[in-house]
């Protein structure tokens, strides 16, 4: 148990609450993907998806204002999330209004830390006086006594590949990361057994890699549409009804 939760099961419910119920030093690793902070006047560098600004704001820019995806998220939480940590153990997807926040942040506990970066070799087109949107990041914070694990092939600072757009039409969300970076992210940080944390699940890639990787999972989704696909998804079920055959993209590039 995890105060009135459960591990290995994901909830359709607000963090900012949830997280209040989990105890003290519970959990292992948290991965997690929150919104990003962006303006959406223009299609800019860091928009966690594709773009394609027309007149005014592109379909994708109107999903995520919809979904309330550019908001960014506030330090209480992630004094929260230190509180819940075993160690601080943390990988945190942003853009690049969000490293000063993070960064910050995270100085006070004399943290060690990583920029992984996700290289894009397939973005949209800039317009708008904007550079390629061809980036992502990814911070990496660990307390001093967290070792770092993993192997030659999981240990990337860089991850150098196209965008995603497979897993996007197989689970319908506008910003899911790929399931390979998250896996890696989880076998460097954590052993069989742990507890991994994500507080903005998604799709549930986090759930996913952790189950597949022997680790224990919990997750929550504050949108009923987002929460029931990542379900489906952890059941192997695709956001079409169809079973999920793919686990991760290397596996569907070598079927391309
Ligand atoms: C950037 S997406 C995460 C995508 C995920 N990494 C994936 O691979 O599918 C952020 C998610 O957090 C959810 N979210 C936003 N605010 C939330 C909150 N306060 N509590 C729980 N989930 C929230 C959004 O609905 C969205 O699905």
């Amino acid at each position: 148990m995890l105060g009135k939760y459960t591990k290995n099961n994901i909830y359709n419910e607000d963090s900012y609450e949830a997280i209040k119920e989990i105890p003290n030093k519970s959990i292992d690793l948290i991965v997690i993907d929150p919104p990003y902070k962006l303006h959406m006047s223009t299609c800019e560098n860091g928009l966690n998806s594709s773009c394609a600004v027309t007149r005014g704001m592109s379909k994708v820019q109107h999903e995520l204002k919809n979904k309330n995806l550019h908001v960014g998220i506030d330090n209480e939480l992630l004094l929260e999330m230190v509180r819940v940590m075993k160690k601080i153990n943390i990988y945190i997807w942003c853009n690049k209004r969000q490293l000063k926040q993070y960064f910050d942040f995270f100085d006070k506990y004399e943290c060690n830390f990583e920029l992984l970066v996700w290289c894009k070799t397939n973005p949209t087109p800039a317009v708008n006086n904007t550079f390629l949107p061809d980036i992502e990041y990814c911070f990496y914070f660990r307390e001093k006594g967290v070792r770092l694990k993993g192997n030659y092939h999981s240990k990337h600072k860089f991850y150098i590949r196209k965008t995603n757009q497979e897993e996007k039409d197989l689970f319908l969300h506008p910003t899911i990361k790929p399931l390979k970076f998250i896996k890696n992210f989880i076998i460097n940080s954590s052993d069989e057994g742990d507890i991994v944390a994500d507080f903005f699940i998604g799709s549930g890639t986090t759930a996913v890699a952790a189950k597949e990787l022997n680790r224990n999972y919990i997750g929550f989704e504050i949108d009923p549409q987002y929460y029931k696909i990542a379900l489906d998804r952890i059941n192997g079920i695709t956001a079409s009804g169809q079973t999920s055959i793919f686990t991760d993209f290397k596996s569907m590039e070598e079927v391309k």
